[in-house]
């Protein structure tokens, strides 16, 4: 079954390729490689023991995208490539929508003409902003996004909507990810951020390795326990098998479908928390400070993650301790090739 995985080349495309193929699946990769790097297809194959087809080609070119419908038989289509910077889309907020709105509407349009009717789309915790009751269900109503980037998965979502409401007979899943971490065990594929990182795992792995000089911890003030956020911390693994979950289950849907699922582990932790156990796991002691607060920053999310259960047959295996001591493995490992 041929499974056509948009930005298969990213973080989590690269897992969810490799999940894929361990399932029986045959993803075909294509990837721009605007924000990610071409021997990570290599590491895969490596990973898989096979091939994988790759067309270095981008979403919004429309006449690109009709010949990779017309060159395969798709059966299926997981959509990660987007934009994902949420400080870059306040600033850029045209790149932003261009690029992560017309991708999606001509994937939409290519399914209907080529009738593959099968799509998985990759949504946010972020269509929730602060929600008021944790942990928080898929009933919970989205609230104004925060930014530009989170806006682009709510009309994502919202369009998705509109597509099934109009009898298109396409079955969707929107799976809605907390905060993605980790590596593959293997240490041949994770997270390859450019330039500073904006996110907590790799801005803590790259200071461990003395990449940076110190991790700023964005406010101790929060009324949390610690006084710093929390989030739910999930394993890119079991991300990556949420989807092939989420295909699975398309696969006995029929007609005009479209449901939103949380992926997460149901788990809160702190940011301090996080700094504790990635010193438990690496055995380093993490040089950090406390700085002011970063806008646009909620208190706490995580999620309910009852759907997933319920619907999928899917739930999160690996720890946060599991998480931390692979992405450390990852990061020891970057240095090799950079
Ligand atoms: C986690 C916590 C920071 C860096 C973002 C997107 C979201 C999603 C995943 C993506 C926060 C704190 C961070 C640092 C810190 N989608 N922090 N020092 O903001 O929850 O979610 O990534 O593609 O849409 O917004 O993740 O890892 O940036 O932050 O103290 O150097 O760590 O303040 O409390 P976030 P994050």
């Amino acid at each position: 079954m041929q499974i056509l995985v948009t930005g298969g080349l990213g973080f989590i495309g690269s897992h969810t390729v490799v999940a894929l193929a361990e399932q029986g699946f045959t993803p075909i990769i294509v990837d721009n490689l605007s924000n990610s790097e071409f021997f990570i297809k290599e590491r895969i194959e490596q990973i898989i023991g096979k091939a994988v087809k790759f067309y270095e080609t981008d979403c919004n070119d429309l006449q690109a995208m009709e010949k990779i419908f017309q060159e395969n038989a798709l059966q299926g289509i997981i959509h990660f490539a987007a934009y994902k910077a949420v400080g870059e889309s306040v600033a850029e907020p045209l790149k932003y929508y261009e690029n992560n709105l017309f991708s999606l509407i001509n994937l939409l349009k290519l399914m209907q003409k080529y009738a593959v009717q099968k799509l998985v789309f990759s949504s946010s915790c972020t269509v929730y902003g602060q929600a008021e009751k944790l942990p928080v269900d898929e009933s919970t109503p989205t609230l104004p996004a925060f930014s530009p980037y989170g806006n682009t998965k709510q009309i994502g979502e919202e369009i998705l909507q509109d597509v099934v409401r109009s009898n298109a007979d396409l079955q969707i899943i929107s799976l809605r990810y907390f905060n993605p971490i980790g590596a593959h065990p293997s240490a041949l594929i994770g997270e390859l951020p450019r330039g500073v990182p904006n996110n907590l795992v790799p801005y803590i792995t790259q200071t461990a390795i003395g990449k940076r000089s110190i991790l700023n911890v964005f406010g101790n003030d929060y009324p949390t326990p610690d006084g710093t956020c929390i989030r739910d911390f999930i394993h890119v693994c079991d991300l990556a098998e949420a989807h092939v979950k989420a295909l699975e289950f398309l696969q006995q849907q029929n007609g005009s479908f479209i449901d939103f699922i949380n992926i997460g582990t149901g788990k809160g932790n702190s940011v301090l928390e996080v700094i504790k156990t990635f010193e438990q796991v690496s055995g380093k002691k993490l040089p950090y400070q406390f700085v002011p607060r970063r806008s646009g920053d909620v208190t706490a999310i995580y999620a309910d993650v009852s759907k997933a259960e319920k619907v999928l047959g899917w739930k999160a295996k690996r720890t946060l301790a599991d998480a931390l001591a692979d992405a450390w493995r990852w990061e020891q490992t970057i240095r090799t090739y950079q």
